[in-house]
């Protein structure tokens, strides 16, 4: 990937570059075109992070269908997978993290200790060995974007990160390699993350308190039967990830739920 990337650059081309960890749905195809519109060569990595996932979480079981995705990375035409191996990414020797103090403690961080540690560790490789001008991340995992866009600035990476609209379901869900998880009773409870958003962003624009929304998202998440914990819910700052007391210009609307065992999130960025 190395030379592959060093040539692309020698021969002054533009490389845009889209991490994921594979079971590709249409979110990612829609980051992938995005990339293949802004730039010469389009690079891809499919890579499940071990260091990103809890020892209680879903790394064992976390979907994987390599053929199926390389079928559409071809269908996007894609011009570079890059598939590297647990080992050949955290050998034996390695020691090194990147780490994004506060951001990271906030919002998912709170229920899921070390998994920003270990995402800006990998794009941060990943960033090295594919050496892209412009990197493209999809707003349904906001708080990744804006952790990986701090850590660009304060590491001085010479990389564009651009944010990408959430792609959905017809009833609203956000699409997400996690939703396979859901029986099917399961998947129609999940409405009720995009309904309880749209609600907030009607209830931010009739100039109701962040404290009164937050309790009418939170009844609306826990009247679902299905809906076992609400992690997070409210309105936030987009910028510090701070809960609001008042209303500003713009407001990070975020929810992370569990649904039966699958834990679930979706946000709006809401201007008023
Ligand atoms: P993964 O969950 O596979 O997501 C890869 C990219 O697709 C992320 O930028 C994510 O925000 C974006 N994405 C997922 N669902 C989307 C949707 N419905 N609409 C638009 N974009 C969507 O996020 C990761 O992988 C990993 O943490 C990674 C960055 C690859 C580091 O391991």
């Amino acid at each position: 990937m190395h030379e592959t990337s060093k040539r692309y650059i020698q021969q002054r081309k533009s490389i845009g570059f889209v991490p994921t960890m594979g079971a590709l749905h249409k979110g990612h195809l829609s980051l992938f075109r995005r990339a293949r519109d802004e730039n010469d060569i389009v690079v891809a990595s499919i890579f499940v992070n071990p260091i990103q996932f809890g020892p209680n979480e879903d790394y064992d079981r976390y979907p994987r269908d390599i053929e199926g995705d390389i079928a559409k990375l071809e269908r996007e035409s894609v011009d570079v997978l890059f598939l590297p191996d647990v080992k050949s990414i955290y050998p034996a020797t390695f020691k090194t993290f990147v780490y994004v103090t506060d951001l990271s403690d906030k919002l998912c961080g709170a229920f899921r200790p070390n998994h920003f540690r270990g995402v800006t560790t990998v794009v941060n490789k990943l960033f090295n060995v594919v050496k892209p001008h412009k990197a493209y991340f999809g707003q349904k995992d906001y708080q990744q974007y804006l952790i990986i866009k701090r850590m660009v600035e304060d590491l001085n990476i010479d990389i564009e990160i651009i944010l990408c609209p959430t792609i959905r379901e017809e009833d609203g869900l956000a699409m997400s390699s996690r939703n396979s998880y859901l029986s099917s009773e399961e998947r129609i409870a999940a409405k009720i993350i995009y309904k309880t958003l749209l609600e907030a962003t009607n209830l931010i624009r009739s100039n109701l308190q962040p404290s009164d929304i937050k309790q009418r998202m939170l009844q609306m998440l826990l009247e679902e039967n299905h809906v076992k914990e609400v992690q997070y819910a409210g309105i936030y700052d987009p910028e510090s990830l701070d809960e609001l007391d008042e209303i500003k210009r713009q407001c990070l609307v975020a929810i992370a739920i569990k649904i039966g065992e699958t834990r679930l999130i979706d946000n709006f960025l809401v201007d008023v």
